[in-house]
């Protein structure tokens, strides 16, 4: 009665409904029974921390790596290869030709600004005109194959290795996708390139680009080691922004990235999506053609068509509009300034 009282009261104090409490009475035996004492503890045999904790985690299957040390020991071989992978590469180095030709990286502090597509439009437009040219990605969105290969297909461009094959879109342009790593992958290379600052010139080299062919390296967005490896090799850089106020305001960002430019790099602007319909857009292209003058390679318009020919899964080829003219336009006078280095790179 007393106990019952009790409960009803702790019930109302704490807001709960002592109907709903229900009382059961352990038979007299079971509440005298004596606990059994507790059987040994076996002894464990003393193994790695890490398995220790994945068996704490979860039972696996007889047989079976539970997931936390299956993932370690994968992380573990991932590492052992890519070590092999560096030390194959130091020894391919040595007997290896030196990158020669000319080298051009599309940067920027922002994403989607328009790197890729132009990276993608100013290989196609160069190699139609007669230049070779290798363009390689290091952006992980692995997206070029899509654009330039109409039948890209599951094996194009998905190679888990970065940066392992080399397709030819056509005679004159190859293209280095960045394949379709997983995480480990991806980790096992931001240790390569953390440990080996040539990792990316090596990997460059390994692919014996001819001297008169023009590498192209598609950037990955704002400062990363990839994107700083291949600023440091470029002989000339180019950085796109939008022509609106976030990219207004990305640029000191992206001037700051471009210390990692060696001299001759001698960085330019372009400027990508200027809309004629926006005031705002355009007062941003006077501004910064006033303000870059020389250092500004040109101003690319907004492309519909563009987009549509993205959306449809259609690839490049397709694109003949303004912005892919004027592109072309501009990739010949880029090559005008490269012309007397590829001619160079070619002799030597
Ligand atoms: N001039 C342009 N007109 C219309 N759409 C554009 C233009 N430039 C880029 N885009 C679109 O912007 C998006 C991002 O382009 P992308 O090349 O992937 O940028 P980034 O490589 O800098 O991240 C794509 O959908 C692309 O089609
Ligand atoms: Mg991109």
């Amino acid at each position: 009665m007393v106990r019952s009282l009790d409960i009803a009261n702790l019930f109302r104090s704490f807001g709960g409904d002592p109907q709903r409490y229900q009382e059961f009475e352990a038979p007299e035996a079971q509440l005298h029974e004596t606990v059994p004492p507790a059987a040994p503890l076996p002894q464990l045999a003393p193994r790695a921390p890490v398995i220790a904790i994945a068996e704490l985690a979860t039972q696996p299957e007889p047989g079976e790596l539970p997931p936390l040390s299956r993932e370690l020991a994968q992380l573990h071989s991932s590492r052992q290869a890519s070590q092999a992978v560096a030390a194959l590469d130091q020894a391919l180095h040595r007997t290896l030709p030196a990158l020669t030709g000319p080298v051009l990286a599309l940067t920027s502090a922002r994403g989607g600004t328009g790197k890729t597509v132009i990276a993608a439009g100013l290989a196609q437009a160069l190699s139609r005109s007669g230049q070779p040219v290798l363009l390689v990605e290091l952006d992980s969105q692995n997206v070029l194959s899509s654009l330039l290969l109409q039948e890209a297909s599951s094996t194009t461009g998905s190679t888990r290795a970065p940066l392992s094959v080399r397709l030819a879109v056509d005679d004159r342009l190859q293209l280095v996708p960045f394949g379709t790593p997983d995480d480990l992958d991806l980790q096992a290379l931001e240790q390569a390139l953390t440990t080996d600052g040539q990792w990316l010139s090596r990997r460059l080299q390994a692919l014996e680009v001819p001297a008169d062919t023009l590498v192209i390296l598609d950037c990955p967005t704002g400062s990363t080691p990839l994107s700083r490896q291949a600023l440091a090799l470029a002989t000339r850089v180019l950085g796109v922004t939008t022509a609106d106020a976030t990219g207004y305001a990305s640029l000191p960002r992206l001037e700051r990235q471009w210390q990692g430019c060696t001299a001759q790099a001698n960085p330019l602007h372009l400027l990508n999506r200027v809309d004629p319909d926006r005031p705002l857009s355009q007062d941003i292209a006077a501004i910064v053609a006033q303000a870059w003058g020389e250092r500004l390679l040109g101003v690319l318009p907004e492309s519909p068509e563009l987009e549509q020919a993205l959306a449809l899964g259609q690839g490049l080829a397709s694109v003949q509009d303004a912005w892919a003219r004027r592109l072309g336009e501009l990739g010949q006078v880029l090559l005008d300034e490269l012309r007397p280095t590829v001619r160079h790179a070619a002799r030597s």
